[in-house]
């Protein structure tokens, strides 16, 4: 008998949770506004709103908190984690961060000015916000075939390189302080970047003179992909991709509260000494000098540790099987999401689950909803509440796709857990038919307003 797959980990320490009523659950969500951000955690049983900061540390990264050294300047932890992005990811140059948005403020703040143009494949909400915030574009190069939820191709995430061309022609040069790629394509499913695409924007991004920033944070995810569907990856280790995909790159973003499997802790790293010195001041000012940025001694110690159990083979098979196998469980249901399933979550395709509610009125919120009462499991909305207004006509946005991602944190749920999602969103797919309603906006920010949103049934 072939052997079934399993973890290849065991665990040490764990963290009780509790189930709730349904009662309870009403008025709970009717307190937080039926926004799931607003939820006390105590209120939820099966976290599933982020895969970031939620995972499990390892024994190693636990003993290396001990030996981290908090001197202000010149560290030994910083040393440590230099250590590990040059030889890990081919960096020798960064600047350490809070979180991954931080990383994008010290960067943008010294190079993207008003009017400029960023193109990228659907850029992360903070990513956008950053360049919005300063009166910039985020230009949206994705490949059509990832608004087709049920169409499976390998590569979903990939930017358009005829685009992406189209935007390097059309503005001079000096109007794009970059090219932003992300992998995994977060927005667009947990979707991967092939290492052909990464290839190839980074040779348009030569022939033009623009720079090429990676939006890293699921980059061994991403890797993991290229492994097991590009052809002539499959015999090459994790880390020789990884090395690979940032040979083409100049600049990476990274929260490290993903791949690095830190609670939190993110940085921005240069190929070039002059880029890095450029941005240090940004850093100084608002994250802190520049051999700690926003992270203290112990976290840059387990962020090195992160990084190297990141990029193995074994860990990231369990880790995006996990995923398949919420996937694998939805197919049998017939519950529609994202396909093929991405790195760190499954993004059920919420229009075509409720398709009485009208997008007005927020379908994936709707669904979030939902799923939260019918079990407490906490997912998110990626829809028309997260794509907010338009910056200059302030009308709402309404994106080709209405998603609720079910992110996975890394070593921290039992395929048991996955088989209660799954299970919870077969009982709200059998009552789809009931809802017909979702819910209006009382009050919201003026910019990311999904954190913050409060709302009530639409009547
Ligand atoms: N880039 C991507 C692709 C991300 O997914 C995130 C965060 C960030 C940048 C910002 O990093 O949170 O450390 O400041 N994504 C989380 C999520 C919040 O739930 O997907 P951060």
């Amino acid at each position: 008998m072939e052997l079934p797959f399993s973890e290849s980990y065991r665990i040490k320490m764990v963290e009780a949770i509790h189930k709730s009523t349904r009662e309870e659950r009403e008025r709970w969500i009717k307190e937080a506004k039926y926004n799931l951000f607003n939820l006390k955690s105590d209120h939820v049983f099966i976290d599933l709103l982020t895969d970031s900061g939620t995972g499990a540390m390892s024994d190693r990264q636990w003993s290396r908190l001990m030996l981290g050294d908090e001197s202000y300047a010149g560290a030994r932890s910083y040393y440590a984690m230099k250590e590990a992005i040059r030889e890990i990811l081919g960096f020798e140059y960064f600047l350490p961060t809070h979180q991954g948005r931080a990383a994008e403020n010290v960067l943008y703040s010294t190079f993207v000015r008003e009017g400029d143009v960023l193109p990228g494949n659907s850029h992360f909400d903070t990513t956008k916000g950053h360049i919005e915030f300063r009166k910039a574009i985020a230009l949206d190069c994705t490949i059509d075939e990832a608004a087709d939820t049920q169409l499976e191709i390998p590569f979903k995430g990939n930017i358009d390189p005829a685009k992406l061309e189209a935007a390097l022609r059309q503005y001079p040069a000096e109007k794009i302080p970059m090219v932003v790629l992300t992998v995994t394509n977060n927005t667009a499913g947990g979707q991967p970047v092939s290492m052909e695409n990464i290839r190839r924007v980074s040779a348009l991004c030569r022939q033009y003179g623009v720079l090429l920033q990676l939006d890293s944070a699921r980059f061994a995810e991403n890797a993991y992909f290229i492994k097991v569907r590009e052809k002539g990856y499959e015999h090459k280790t994790i880390k020789e991709i990884v090395k690979e995909m940032f040979s083409y790159v100049d600049i990476m973003t990274m929260s490290a509260k993903k791949d690095a499997i830190v609670n939190m802790g993110g940085f921005v790293a240069f190929k070039s000494e002059e880029l890095w010195k450029k941005c240090q001041m940004f850093c100084i000012m608002n994250e802190g000098f520049i051999t700690y940025g926003g992270m203290s001694g112990r976290d840059m110690n387990a962020l090195a540790e992160g990084l190297d159990e990141g990029t193995e083979w074994d860990y990231l098979e369990s880790r995006v099987r996990q995923v398949a196998y919420l996937g694998a469980k939805l197919d049998e249901y017939g519950i529609p999401y994202q396909r093929p399933a991405g790195g760190h979550a499954i993004f059920v395709d919420a229009t075509r689950v409720l398709t009485r509610v009208p997008k007005e009125e927020f379908i994936a919120q709707t669904l979030g909803i939902e799923l939260y009462l019918e079990a407490g499991i906490r997912g998110v909305e990626i829809g028309a509440m997260l794509a907010d207004r338009d910056p200059v006509t302030r009308e709402n946005r309404y994106p080709k796709l209405e998603l609720l991602r079910l992110a996975i944190p890394r070593r921290t749920y039992t395929n048991n857990h996955i088989d209660v999602v799954a299970a919870a969103l077969k009982n709200v797919y059998d009552r789809r038919e009931r809802i017909t309603r979702g819910y209006v906006i009382t009050k919201e920010f003026p910019i990311m307003r999904h954190f913050t949103v409060e709302l009530q049934p639409a009547k």
